[in-house]
Formats: C-alpha cells, structure tokens, sequence
C-alpha cells in the first residue's frame, strides 16, 4: 500500500533549519527558524520555567488524564492574559491544544464542521504552514494583501478592499500582533478599520497569537485581540506558549472560542480533541497556569520575556543603524520599526541563497529574518553582507 505514497514537499523552515545544522562553517548565522536566542546563540529554559517544574515535581501525585479539554485553571489563566477583560470568561469556550500549531489546525476543523464550504482568508504573505494545514484540510482558502514591498508596511487599502469581499460563513485569519513572516504590524486604528470590515461581512476572526509579548508588551500585543474579541459576535483565537514561555517541545497552546453558546463550542472542542488526539498535552500548560497564578513566579516571567522583548528590539535598532552606516542611506529604516521576532529585508530568494552561499547567513527564502538569530557582533556582519550582495 505505502508503494502508493507521493514525497510531500518539505516545510520551507525545517529544510533550513536541517541546512543550517549541517553546514560546517564556523561564522554562519541561524536567522531562519522562529526560536528566541539570546546573545550567546542558546535557548535557555526559562527561570520561572525552571522553578515551576521544581515545584510540579514535589506537588505532583499523579499523571491521570485531566480532560479531554485540559485543565479548566489553564483556560481560565490563559483567558485572562490573552483577552484581559474583553469579553466576559463565562463566555468563552477553551481547550488545550498541542501548540500553537495544535491550536491553529482544530480552529480550522471547527470552522468547516461549522460550515464544510467554509473559505478561510489569509494573509499575503502568512506562515506558510498555515497553507499547508488549509491545503491538506482541503479548505479552500483566499489571499487578502497585506504587506506593501515598497514601504515594508501595511498595504492597508488592499487589506481592507480584499477583507470586504469576505462574508458571513468565511473566516478571516489575522496575526494578533507580530507578524510572522513580515514583522509588519497594523496600529490601533488600522485594526479598527479591519474591526469594521469584519462587523460588515459577518465573515468569522480567527486569531493566531503566537508571540505575545515579543512585540510591544504584553498587553499592548493582546490589544488587536481584545479589540476583535469585543467587537464580533464570535471569534476564534489560537494562542501559543511556546515562545512567550520558551516551551517549545512541551507543545502548549489553547484554542479559544467567544460566541452565543458556549455550551455547544466548549463540547465541539473536546469532540475534536477526542477525535484528533483525546488528551492534550498537560506539563507546559501546567507549568503556564502555576507562572500565571502565582505572584513571584509571574513577575519573574514576565522579567524575563522583558528582557527578551527588549533584547530583541535592540538588535533591531542597531541593525538598522548599521545597515544606515553600510548603506549610506535610510532605506532599512522599517527594521526599527517592524515588531516581534522577524522581518521581511524584502529581497529575492536568489539574493537569500546568495547571503548563504557566500556569508553562511540563512534566513527563510522570502527574506524573513529571526532577529533574535543576532547578537551584537552579528549585527554589523549581517549589515556589511546585506550591502555588499547588492540587496
Ligand atoms: C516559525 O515560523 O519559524 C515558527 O513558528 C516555527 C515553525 O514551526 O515554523
């Protein structure tokens, strides 16, 4: 039977990452894979991290199942700290899902059980795995422009004219804060006028926040999400730990669900959960609502993250600045200005194999770089390539 098999194409960013590990040159840089580092290139378990998993292992008596929606003390912290006071908790439906990923793939199952013609509209470009999910779920999916090559902005005019031509049954797919692959981000009262886009059509918001708190902060990058959640009757919400907690390997995230019967949603969720797995994955999100509800721990992560968020701003600002210097002109200015883990440098996927044929510096084909992948001695390496290839 498996003679029948056909080769599936690679994911983009776990071919890269594969190339990176087997490159044998001491000076390349990683800039591909979405992983915070930090200055000495490491991924390093979080202290709160850490302390929580000391404190699971005296507390912890047991591993039995907990549910087949997690445990309802993780939805409630998760709640809290991805739609603050947005929308009342009771009405909101939660699970557990395996990631971020996890999270994404069942909001798009719920959405075509809900509507099996449902079109899902995303974002040009977007995470390319959340093509690959729609294109393997068989959903069909519509592009809606987004990022503008001349400004390295938003191209809000086109977002918005395509957004109009959703409607009720279809669901918009939105970045709640740092886009990924872009770093391009809209402001507030960009993302009213998406607000009333989405009031207009009727279509569906589904929201994949998977870097919180790696853009603005905290709660200025649930903001978006907040905003969305109060001003739609329903909305979807796919929310990851995985780098906000730098759990990546635990597999943590929550799908979450605001809409007039909680009782019906919270069911399906578990349903799906039933079908595509039946328990979710229980140590990261244990680790997360033991951070959430306690005090010290909390103000140790949150320390953390900013320290993180900040780090990573900073690289930013000097990568701009260097390439000012390199370059002689303003025209990578937009790097100070994207948010979040990556940028869109905006070049050719020949100059991209050049930077790593040449320089060993790997970042994704379409030019996204994981500023966290610098450090300071990396920064004016990057820029001096960046110029010198031409880009
Ligand atoms: C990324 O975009 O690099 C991350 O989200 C990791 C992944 O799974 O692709």
């Amino acid at each position: 039977m498996f003679e029948a098999l056909t080769e599936q194409p690679p994911d983009g960013i776990l071919k890269l990452m594969q190339m990176f590990r087997e490159d044998p040159r001491e000076t390349k840089i990683d800039l591909g894979v979405g992983v915070y580092k930090d200055a000495n290139g490491k991924t390093p378990v979080m202290h709160a991290i850490k302390s929580a998993e000391e404190l699971l292992w005296q507390e912890q008596t047991t591993k039995s199942y907990v549910g087949l929606a997690g445990d309802p003390a993780f939805a409630d912290a998760m709640i809290a700290l991805v739609l603050g006071q947005s929308v009342p908790h009771a009405s909101v439906a939660a699970a557990a899902m395996p990631g971020g990923t996890g999270a994404v793939r069942q909001a798009f199952e719920l959405a075509r059980l809900a509507n099996p013609d449902v079109r899902v509209f995303v974002s040009d470009p977007t995470w390319p795995n959340h093509l690959s999910i729609l294109d393997y779920l068989g959903i069909e999916r519509v592009s809606y422009r987004y990022f503008d090559a001349a400004t390295k902005g938003v191209d809000l005019d086109g977002m918005l004219a395509d957004l109009n031509q959703a409607r009720k049954g279809d669901v918009v797919l939105l970045h709640g804060c740092c886009h990924n692959p872009t770093g391009a981000n809209l402001n507030a009262a960009q993302w009213q006028e998406v607000v009333a886009a989405l009031q207009k059509t009727g279509a569906t918001p589904m929201i994949d926040i998977a870097y919180q708190g790696f853009g603005d902060g905290l709660d200025a990058d649930a903001g978006p999400t907040r905003a969305v959640a109060a001003a739609v009757p329903e909305c979807m919400v796919a929310a990851s730990c995985s780098k906000n907690f730098g759990i990546y390997r635990e597999r943590t995230g929550i799908l979450m669900v605001t809409g007039a019967d909680r009782g019906l949603n919270q069911t399906t969720l578990g349903f799906l959960n039933r079908q595509n797995f039946s328990f979710p994955p229980d140590h990261g999100a244990r680790l997360v609502t033991m951070i959430l509800t306690n005090d010290s721990l909390r103000a140790e992560w949150q320390a953390e993250l900013e320290e993180m968020r900040t780090g990573m701003l900073t690289l930013r600002e000097q990568l701009a600045r260097a390439l000012q210097t390199a370059s002689g002109s303003n025209r990578f200015g937009f790097l100070a200005q994207h948010r979040g883990m990556f940028s869109r440098l905006g070049t050719t996927p020949e100059m991209v194999k050049k930077l790593r044929d040449d320089h060993g510096i790997y970042m994704v084909g379409d030019s996204r770089m994981n500023i966290a992948g610098l450090n300071a001695q990396t920064v004016p390496i990057l820029a001096g390539a960046i110029v010198e290839a031409g880009v």
